[in-house]
């Protein structure tokens, strides 16, 4: 009887070896045909500026090949040119470590027929250069499969964002004109409270 052990510790360490290490990225096939409206080298406005993202099953697989798909996780990726020097955006294998990613931009139920998606862009997005990225998970939540509006070098069909804090003279400006209104419209009130209470007192 100790065959039957064996197989059970065997199994028993591939679990643990499951839920220790997670889904790599180079095991996921990419079955996902993702498009996303902007343009290659397009400067996106965090906060103001809207992505159109678009995401289907590539029929060319042998039908049946999502039957485990569950949810579409659509993320927003950096490209290699923004993760330069910066080991908080590193791309890792393991997907449970990998910061490719960090932006969600969405999560849906998986359909095979074309799914459409419009995100604004949100206001704390850094500026970076990025592309998009949709996972196919299970209904463990683990990934199965993907699909990324850039080639496996994540080289082409790559956008930029730029982020709210160029644009703070404006919203300084805007602010500084609003105190002061304010202050004035006090005084102004001030004043005419004033008035009112001396022409009561002299009648
Ligand atoms: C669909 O998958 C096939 C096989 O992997 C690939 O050759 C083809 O380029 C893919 N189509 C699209 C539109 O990505
Ligand atoms: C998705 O859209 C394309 C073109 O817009 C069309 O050719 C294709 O049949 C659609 N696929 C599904 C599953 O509806």
């Amino acid at each position: 009887m100790a065959f039957p052990g064996f197989l059970l510790a065997l199994f028993l360490l591939s679990c643990l070896a499951a839920s220790c290490c997670g889904v790599t990225f180079s095991s996921l096939q990419d079955t996902l045909i993702v498009t996303a409206s902007p343009q290659p080298g397009q400067v996106l406005k965090a906060g103001e500026d809207k992505i159109t993202v678009t995401w289907a099953l590539n029929t060319s697989f042998p039908a049946g090949i999502d039957s485990a798909y569950g949810t579409i996780k659509v993320k927003l990726c950096f490209a290699p040119i923004s993760q330069q020097d910066r080991a908080w955006r590193k791309t890792v294998d393991n997907l449970k470590k990998d910061k490719t990613c960090l932006h969600k931009i969405v999560a849906k139920p998986y359909s095979t027929s074309n799914n459409t998606f419009t995100w604004t862009v949100q206001r704390d997005v850094p500026t970076a250069t990025y592309f998009i990225r949709a996972y196919a998970c299970n209904s463990a939540d683990e990934e199965v499969a993907y699909g990324q509006t850039t080639d496996s070098h994540k080289t082409t069909n790559l956008f930029e964002v730029q982020a709210i804090s160029g644009r703070h003279v404006s919203l300084d400006i805007a602010s500084v004109c609003f105190s002061a209104f304010s202050i004035l419209s006090l005084f102004g009130f001030f004043f005419l409270e004033k008035r009112k209470a001396k022409a009561s007192q002299t009648k």
